[in-house]
């Protein structure tokens, strides 16, 4: 590959991979990129690095425009392995006493992870570094997602380079939001769905006070996918949408199934839901992806979730799923349980019990039906499934 002139003297370095499809429990169909960014300056910096299979790519791309040991500085602007794992090479490659510039939770994080004593530069947050012609300034994101995470902006260029921020687990040909479209935001929800959610406050706090700073932006480049630079803002208003968490009248109903009749109950509450003009899906564990159903979740203002009672217990995937959506912390939603049973029936029970853990308003009790459902039955999970329509208005 080629290194990018993003904008002038700033070079995207980073690597492609095609063929990633689990992203620590996260499912990446379409691969994923590894962003890192030259500055050819005075001081030629590099801001992150790659994933360690990736770093002969990394360095291969900076050779092509310098001799990498001309490197004077590296910024880390967040240390999990993506994007920390080539600084043992790059290092190495360039002199391990080379300024490496992060948070102070990065100088900590990157002492555990590596063990090795590099010219740690801890940055303030709001602190600057001037390479000569550009000044590199530098905010303090804690949280978002890691206790390390910062923001590096390059005052003259009008370039933030956000990290794991406003990324999406995306491979293609495309390095830009004008050369993509539209076709972006779906990659882009469900990367907030899946990583971000949980920090919806904290997201909300940093838009604010980016804005109150009045920091000018011509173009985000995350550590991840495309770089934002025809509408930078498009994805900023659309970070504020998804962390709000506004419920729209949409409910998924997600469930898994044995013999079939969770599956029966399942789909006779999503028709009840669209009698009452409630946008619903059942999704099936086994079917779809848990990180496809938190994206589909993210919006909606219903969530039900349907289990076979499985020796006394929940079937092991919604046990998996309820475990996951729990630790995102969506807000905002109502909630219903439902499932089948053949004679003890705990299923709907535990259910509930972890909806009202997640602060989720449950609508009613939850329906539970031994063996198969019969015509009554399943009038009863249609007269939910508009029940729960209704209480979405
Ligand atoms: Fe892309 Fe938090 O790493």
């Amino acid at each position: 590959m080629k290194p990018i002139e993003i904008a002038k003297d700033i070079y995207w370095v980073g690597a492609v991979d095609w063929n990633i499809r689990d992203f620590h429990g996260y499912s990446t169909d379409s691969g994923t990129t590894y962003n890192a960014y030259l500055i050819m300056d005075e001081k030629v910096t590099l801001i992150d690095t790659v994933k360690k299979e990736f770093v002969d790519e990394l360095i291969s791309m900076i050779s092509q425009i310098i001799d990498p040991k001309k490197i004077d500085y590296v910024i880390s602007n967040h240390t999990e392995m993506d994007h920390s794992g080539g600084l043992p090479r790059v290092m190495h490659k360039i002199g391990e006493d080379k300024p490496l510039y992060c948070s102070k939770m990065g100088v900590k994080n990157l002492s555990r992870h590596f063990q090795q004593k590099w010219n740690y530069q801890p940055v303030q947050d709001g602190g600057e570094l001037s390479l000569g012609k550009k000044t590199l300034s530098f905010l303090e994101t804690r949280m978002l997602h890691w206790p390390d995470s910062m923001f590096t902006y390059v005052k003259e260029d009008r370039v933030l380079f956000s990290s794991d921020a406003f990324g999406q687990h995306y491979a293609g040909p495309e390095r830009f939001d004008d050369e993509i479209g539209g076709t972006i935001m779906p990659h882009a929800m469900k990367y907030f769905a899946n990583i971000l959610l949980l920090y919806s406050p904290l997201i909300l706090k940093l838009v604010d006070r980016v804005k109150k700073l009045g920091l000018p932006i011509d173009m985000i480049c995350p550590d991840h996918g495309i770089m934002w630079r025809k509408n930078p803002a498009k994805i900023i208003n659309a970070y504020v949408e998804w962390a709000t968490q506004k419920p729209r009248k949409k409910a998924v109903v997600v469930y898994d199934t044995m013999w079939h009749s969770t599956k029966k109950m399942a789909e006779a509450i999503v028709a009840g839901l669209s009698e009452e003009g409630v946008q619903a899906v059942p999704m099936h564990l086994r079917s779809w992806h848990r990180s496809d159903v938190i994206t589909a979740i993210l919006d909606a203002g219903a969530v039900i979730v349907g289990s076979p009672t499985l020796n006394n217990g929940l079937f092991p995937t919604v046990s998996d799923f309820l475990t996951y959506m729990k630790g995102l912390k969506p807000k905002n939603k109502i909630a219903a349980a439902f499932g089948s049973y053949g004679w003890s029936g705990e299923a709907v029970k535990l259910i509930n019990k972890q909806l009202e853990e997640m602060k989720f308003e449950l609508v009613d009790p939850g329906l539970k039906m031994q063996y198969v459902p019969d015509d009554q039955g399943i009038d009863a999970c249609y007269q939910l499934g508009k029940k729960i329509g209704r209480a979405l208005k």
